[in-house]
């Protein structure tokens, strides 16, 4: 594991190696974990999440050239990938290169200055992929903060919120993933032992401080997810359904998370089997989101913890979005001292569980857990603890 400061200059040393020259600009985007608030933010709801101590770095310099060039150092059999903003839909492009060129692309439709811009770009991981961490994001940001340094005087720095929206306008239209606004914004506003609270309906985000004695200890399925591939999309259209199913019987309702329970239970009898089951989970979800917060403000962690474990029932039964590995790792978590509350983290399908943990929580307990997951499944699964972590950081060398 690296720590930031070792990711950015080790980033700094691959360009070197790579391009045969130094970088201008670099940039370093944390990992996220889900805390509650389970697919409430393309449905207009609340979220909250952390900034977690793992993440990406990117270092680049700009070419007069008008190439694009690529390297990462968790992709090196690909080599340094060429191509350019005229050509890159008929190359031979690995995936990963969809991010980077997602924000060039978009940088672009925005009018951001320097035009034709050149770009040679490494990047250096220590967040795997696949494990609901938001490594997609913290690659966005991460790219997103390089290029604005490099484009931009440091008077004329777009704002946090605008590279949030490029990097989230890049995922949505140029990859072809409809996330919602969780990922982006807790990587870009991540607060350092802190909590961010997105009210996704009005895009707007605060950070909280994480109650002291708090800790989050993240267990790795050896299920991978790719958001692109999974049911996502499905359940974001199912939601959509339900949604417009319910606005005939409920006026005015824009945000499937704003309905009132009461109006569910009066009006679910209108909508099919699942958009019914995705909708119960979304409003009550919603409920749950407010009831954690307000316990954690009165510090009743305990309750508090309850709201995770009782977010991750409702996404197993309701929203179809959990596997047998995430729910053996948050009944066993469960079960161990310390341990106030645990729950799948992100979109779902595989990928991480992050439980809520106070300081009885101990190395032996999370060995514990791991010895009854490789019981059942036969692989030991990987864990850490984490702590809150700052959001993205960038700067001009
Ligand atoms: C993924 C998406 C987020 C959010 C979560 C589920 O992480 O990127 O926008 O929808 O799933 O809550």
């Amino acid at each position: 594991m690296m720590t930031p400061a070792q990711s950015l200059s080790h980033v700094l040393e691959l360009f070197q190696e790579h391009f045969g020259t130094a970088a201008q600009s670099r940039a370093f985007a944390p990992g996220r974990v889900e805390v509650i608030g389970n697919h409430t933010d393309y449905n207009g709801g609340t979220v909250v999440g952390t900034a977690i101590d793992r993440g990406i770095a990117v270092a680049a310099r700009v070419r007069p050239d008008g190439k694009l060039r690529f390297y990462s150092d968790t992709k090196s059999s690909d080599g340094i990938v060429e191509t350019s903003r005229a050509t890159f839909a008929q190359d031979d492009i690995p995936t990963w290169c969809q991010y980077p060129l997602g924000i060039i692309d978009e940088a672009h439709l925005r009018g951001w200055p320097s035009e034709p811009v050149g770009l040679d770009l490494t990047i250096a991981s220590d967040l795997p992929e696949g494990t609901g961490l938001a490594s997609s994001a913290a690659l966005e940001m991460a790219v997103v903060g390089a290029l604005s340094q490099l484009l931009f005087t440091a008077d004329m720095q777009p704002s946090r919120g605008a590279l949030v929206e490029v990097a989230h306008r890049a995922e949505n239209r140029f990859v072809g993933m409809p996330c919602g606004l969780l990922d982006q914004t807790v990587v870009g506003f991540g607060k350092k032992n802190g909590l961010v609270v997105l009210d996704a309906a009005i895009n707007k985000s605060v950070s909280i401080p994480l109650p002291a004695g708090i800790r989050f200890v993240l267990f790795r399925s050896h299920i991978s997810h790719a958001l692109v591939d999974s049911p996502y999309e499905d359940r974001h259209r199912e939601c959509r359904t339900a949604l417009m199913g319910l606005e005939r019987f409920v006026p005015g309702i824009r945000h499937l998370a704003r309905l009132h329970p009461a109006d569910l239970d009066a009006y679910a009898s209108v909508l099919e089997t699942r958009p019914a089951m995705r909708a119960r989970h979304v409003v009550h979800e919603q409920r749950r989101v407010g009831a954690f917060l307000a316990t954690l403000s009165q510090n009743d962690l305990v309750a508090a913890g309850a709201c995770m474990t009782a977010s991750h029932e409702s996404s197993r039964a309701l929203f179809d979005n959990s596997t047998p590995e995430l729910d053996t790792l948050v009944a066993t978590a469960n079960a161990q001292r310390g341990v106030l509350g645990a729950r799948l983290s992100g979109g779902g399908w595989g990928g991480s569980m992050v439980a809520m943990v106070t300081d009885e929580f101990e190395e032996k307990h999370g060995e514990s857990i791991c010895d009854q997951y490789e019981e059942l499944f036969e692989v030991r699964p990987h864990w850490w603890q984490s702590s809150a972590a700052a959001g993205m950081v960038s700067e001009r060398l």
